[in-house]
């Protein structure tokens, strides 16, 4: 989107109705471009409605990030918080920046969010919360395996703070609600092998979805504001996850995964199903789940005994 769809985007967010002579005087363009910008927010996935004599209005009422805020509800914190409009990442743009320690990035839209396995991480302004966190550890990265579970608990906690239950975890890092993706986690780390290491922790979270988006994603997702919870909204949310994170994180850098093992086993949400597991290698084995190892390995039943997996990408069998 352009910076002048994101200043008229600023004027609809209300929700109420704005005529294009008002939003053009406001911004000081013509009417014409102020109706090349509506087209851009129709483009970003924002639904819009133009009526005659009228003008212009959002579907509903968008709520911006805002920093001062997050900061307000997060206390006393060790972060530094900047919020964009536009970016193709958070997780690139911490990597292009080495971090440093303890910043978040958060944007309202990503032209080029990314997933784990190379998947595009699809959102729509206002649809999702997007972000990244730089932590960076004294250790190599080898120690760093279990990370992106932890990231899960904090992510369950801070959900649980907010009002959101029901929540489980998929491994390695999808949060579930009633089997349907919720959100996701793509941790990126830079460094050498005995450290430092920079862990680039990037989170999105679905608030809602609009069809086109749903279309594009090859697994069943959900959003906050289709559930059966009060949503708390994308700065509260992000304010406790970050919270958690933060205290999670204190432990895994002294302690690694194992302090959050049976935490993260009552919330596996296949527990002792039949699953298939796709390995990076593109190789599938296929079992029954049986749990994690210490150190976050995922354990399942096979016809060829117990095996244990580092990455991959889980599904249950009969599903998908
Ligand atoms: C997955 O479930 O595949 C991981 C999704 C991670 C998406 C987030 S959105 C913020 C950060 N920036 C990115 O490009 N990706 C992560």
């Amino acid at each position: 989107m352009t910076p002048l769809s994101f200043s008229m985007l600023r004027i609809l967010s209300d929700g109420k109705f704005h005529s294009g002579e008002e939003i053009a005087k406001t911004l000081g363009v013509s009417r014409s471009s102020a109706w090349n910008a509506a087209k851009s927010i129709e483009e970003a996935g924002l639904a819009l409605f133009r009526v005659k004599g009228r003008g212009y209005r959002l579907e509903k009422a968008f709520e911006w990030l805002d920093r001062g805020k997050i900061v307000r509800m997060l206390g006393r914190h060790p972060l530094d918080i900047e919020i964009l409009d536009e970016i193709d990442s958070t997780n690139s743009e911490l990597l292009k920046r080495n971090g440093p320690h303890g910043k978040v990035v958060a944007a309202e839209l990503q032209t080029m969010g990314r997933g784990r396995m190379g998947k595009p991480w699809v959102g729509e302004p206002g649809g999702s919360l997007t972000f990244s966190l730089a932590w960076k550890f004294d250790r190599g990265a080898g120690f760093l395996s279990g990370l992106s579970l932890a990231v899960g608990i904090a992510l369950a906690r801070a959900m649980k703070d907010c009002g959101i239950e029901g929540i489980k975890l998929k491994w390695p890092n999808d949060v579930l609600y009633n089997f349907h993706k919720l959100a996701g986690t793509l941790i990126e780390v830079k460094g050498d092998m005995l450290g430092p290491t920079l862990a680039v922790i990037g989170i999105g979270i679905n608030f809602s979805l609009s069809d086109k988006a749903k279309e594009s994603i090859d697994q069943a997702v959900i959003g906050i504001e289709s559930m059966p919870v009060d949503n708390p909204g994308r700065n509260r949310l992000l304010s406790a996850i970050l919270a958690r994170l933060c205290d999670v994180l204190e432990i895994f850098e002294k302690s690694g995964f194992s302090p959050f093992k049976e935490e993260w086993s009552c919330l596996n949400a296949y527990d002792s199903k039949p699953v298939r597991v796709k390995l990076p290698s593109g190789k599938v084995e296929e079992g029954t789940l049986f749990g994690l190892s210490d150190n976050g390995e995922i354990l399942i039943d096979s016809k060829h005994g117990r095996l244990a997996f580092a990455s991959g990408e889980v599904s249950l069998r009969g599903i998908s």
